[in-house]
């Protein structure tokens, strides 16, 4: 499978994703390219030292979002990609764009969704005073961090965190959850049945 992870940023999930590539955790998939909003994203030097092919979209130079998405379906089918990845890509897809892909396009939300949705999932948990917060890898739809999730995993916001310190626990999740999943959707073992995702692990031979 060709693999396109989206980015507006750091990129450290992309980052992950390059180094779970290259320890082999999915053979037959490969990251052949990535998409930035923004020309500045410190994703595109780790793509450019990763040697994945770069494309990048600057909303303001379209006449409208419909053109910008279809800026982004053009490459996406030149490049011939299965898999798109969504890794702090800041920007919302149009719902053409997200019907054509569903079943295809990922996001990774940096709390327990349906809990914290939005551009600022840790720091509205560690404001909120919850003391749980979380990652959730989720197939993407029409609706801002919605749809059948895949995979979640709890993080606790202890009493001497902050901000900071809650981020990067969240990060640390976020690292090895987000390859674990695009491994198993490259495995094909993803299967959205209505609202919920079913994971077929392979049976024991035992
Ligand atoms: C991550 O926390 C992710 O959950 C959110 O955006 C952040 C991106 O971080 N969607 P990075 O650019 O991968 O470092």
């Amino acid at each position: 499978m060709n693999i396109a992870v989206l980015v507006s940023g750091n990129g450290s999930n992309l980052q992950a994703l390059i180094d779970a590539e290259k320890r082999g955790e999915f053979p037959k998939s490969k990251i052949t390219l990535v998409i930035s909003d923004n020309p500045d994203a410190h994703a595109l030097k780790r793509a450019e030292k990763a040697g994945i092919d770069r494309f990048v979209v600057i909303a303001k130079n379209f006449a409208s979002t419909e053109a910008f998405d279809e800026a982004i379906i053009k490459k996406i089918e030149e490049k011939k990609i299965d898999l798109l990845v969504l890794a702090g890509f800041m920007r919302i897809l149009g719902d053409k764009f997200v019907d054509k892909y569903y079943g295809r396009m990922l996001n990774i939300h940096p709390a327990l969704l349906p809990a914290f949705k939005g551009a600022h999932g840790v720091r509205d948990a560690f404001e909120s005073g919850a003391r749980t917060t979380g990652v959730t890898v989720h197939f993407v739809t029409k609706e801002l961090d919605s749809g059948p999730i895949i995979s979640q995993e709890s993080v606790n916001i202890d009493h001497g965190d902050t901000i900071d310190s809650l981020e990067k626990k969240i990060h640390a999740v976020e690292h090895r959850l987000y390859p674990e999943v695009v491994r198993l959707f490259c495995e094909e073992k993803l299967k959205i049945e209505g609202e919920k995702v079913k994971i077929c692990r392979r049976k024991s031979k035992i």
